[in-house]
């Protein structure tokens, strides 16, 4: 390799690591409680009305972004560095491998001042040393080879596993649909269907066959080692480009703040319950959009589709959002998961979380309606029915009369993809994806590692995500409405969403007991919202 490719590389790599660390260090916590004054209804338009150099079909956005969110310098700098990034790529075709070592490979991409970085971010903004960025664990089911048993039951791949309909002791992840989508010719396609057998002895799940590009492959077959690698890489591709971006962003996350703002007023209950976990929302899908969806952005650079692929899968994909993929046991019902007697940790994790959410907004809809209320509220009722219009498979309610406690579910529904859905699918990767010799994004069929471009973007891809947002674990009592018909009742909705912070921070101190593991999703970790 010629000194200049070196140096040049050299150069590029300063450059666009100092991109990131910009990113990461200008962005700040928002502020959530804080109700914009007035009403601010969102229009959706076709995603590519919005952004003509990205053909999404089946998608819409807002057409404007909500004055109360905009950040135009932001959003001038994100136009500026996507065109930029097609003039001088953060991408130099013919770097070598990373290292074999995987600690080796990680301290050269995550530099010293990628951490100075996240030091001095914490100081400025008086982080809680708890919320700091760690530098990325291993988990111990990412040892050679990977351990696809454990990863079906913990961590961010937990959502995939569901009952085989066969046989009553087998399991399966079926990540088989991203086989329609164009792929890189020098990658193995990014798709596979695994099949796990229990075992009860051990209480544990054992793959005893994947069926993949190589064809179906057994434990003692010589290419288990590569179909292994194959199936990883096919959950974190679906992870990260289907169940992270185009559900919980493009989906999740902006339909459900465009519904809030168009059909509830700013001193209506209900939208100052749902406000901190949507406030920003359209900003930030926007500016996301903008580094990681244009062409030869992260997304392209990063993983196996090309970008027709990329394309077609986001808006194919974004139809089979489910939001009852957001309620724990409502998800592992419908996954046959319920009476496996698998030790589903991920399943026990997000369903605390999601009982603290339920009974929170249950015990905050109780102070302002009766049932009966409920059902005549005119603003609530286009609220749902917008949400029910909008959202695949819609809100994923029952059809007996509307109660507060059925909608109480649907709140805890939003609150969890705003803040659990989004740590385990985005930030928690973190903590896999980084670890590129058993986890990789893209798995090329001449047997080389990542080069070290795509492993640097890699890195800060990841690293951008982690940046500061407005935890979970604040004090809300700021929206509580002040009625001037009804005096009484603002203390007791101050009180209400306290109690939201004494119950999580119960949780936390009671998750703390145990010692710290990096698929756990703990309370102090979550943020109000997917917005940076
Ligand atoms: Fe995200």
């Amino acid at each position: 390799m010629s000194l200049i490719t070196s140096l040049q590389w050299m150069v590029r790599k300063g450059f666009w690591n100092g991109v990131a660390r910009a990113k990461y260090r200008m962005t700040r916590p928002k502020n959530v409680t804080t109700v914009a004054v007035r009403r601010s209804p969102v229009t959706l338009i076709p995603f590519t009305e919005s952004f003509p150099a990205i053909p999404v079909a089946g998608i819409r956005v807002a057409k404007q972004v909500p004055q109360d969110e905009r950040q135009a310098v932001a959003e001038i700098m994100m136009r500026l560095f996507a065109n930029f990034c097609r003039v001088w790529s953060p991408m130099q075709a013919g770097r070598p491998d990373i290292a074999t070592n995987p600690h080796q490979a990680l301290d050269e991409a995550y530099s010293r001042p990628h951490r100075r970085a996240v030091l001095r971010k914490a100081a400025a903004v008086r982080l809680d040393p708890q919320r700091m960025l760690r530098t990325p664990t291993m988990p111990v089911e990412l040892q050679i080879p990977a351990d696809l048993g454990m990863l079906a039951l913990r961590g961010p791949y937990a959502g995939y596993l569901r009952k085989a309909s066969h046989s009553p002791d087998c399991f399966e992840w079926d990540i088989e649909g991203l086989r329609s989508y164009s792929h890189h010719s020098d990658l193995y396609a990014p798709w596979a269907h695994v099949l796990f057998k229990a075992d009860p002895a051990q209480a544990s799940l054992i793959p005893v066959r994947i069926r993949c590009e190589l064809g179906s492959v057994h434990p003692r077959d010589a290419h288990w080692a590569l179909a292994t690698r194959i199936a990883v890489c096919a959950a974190t591709t679906h992870t990260a480009l289907v169940r992270h971006w185009t559900w919980t962003h493009l989906i999740g996350g902006e339909y459900f703040s465009a519904a809030t703002r168009t059909h509830l007023a700013p001193d209506h209950p209900l939208c100052r319950l749902l406000w901190p976990h949507m406030v920003g929302t359209h900003t930030s899908n926007r500016l996301a959009t903008l580094g990681q969806l244009m062409p030869d952005g992260d997304f392209e650079a990063i993983y196996s589709l090309t970008y027709s692929g990329l394309c077609q899968l986001i808006g194919k994909a974004g139809q089979d959002f489910n939001l009852r993929s957001c309620d724990p046991d409502e998800d592992a019902r419908d996954r046959g998961l319920l009476e496996s007697g698998l030790p589903m940790q991920t399943f026990w994790n997000c369903r605390r979380i999601f009982r603290v959410f339920q009974a929170h907004a249950e015990r905050y809809l109780r102070l302002y309606f009766a049932d009966e209320d409920i059902r005549t509220d005119q603003s609530i009722r286009n609220w749902l029915s917008e949400l029910t219009r909008l959202l695949p498979n819609g809100l994923g309610l029952a059809s007996a009369p509307l109660t507060c406690a059925a909608l109480a579910r649907v709140v805890a529904r939003f609150m969890y993809l705003a803040s659990v859905q989004h740590e385990q699918l985005g930030t928690q990767l973190w903590n896999y994806q980084l670890w590129a010799h058993t986890h990789p994004v893209r798995v090329y069929r001449d047997g080389r590692r990542l080069p070290e471009d795509v492993y640097q973007r890699l890195v800060n891809s990841n690293y951008v995500l982690n940046v500061v947002r407005a935890p979970l674990l604040q004090d809300y009592a700021p929206l509580a409405l002040v009625e001037t018909g009804r005096p009484e009742r603002h203390p007791r909705a101050e009180a209400a969403f306290a109690q939201l912070r004494v119950d999580l921070a119960r949780l936390q101190r009671k998750m703390e007991r145990k010692p710290w593991a990096p698929w756990t999703l703990y309370p102090a970790d979550l943020e109000a919202n997917i917005n940076a």
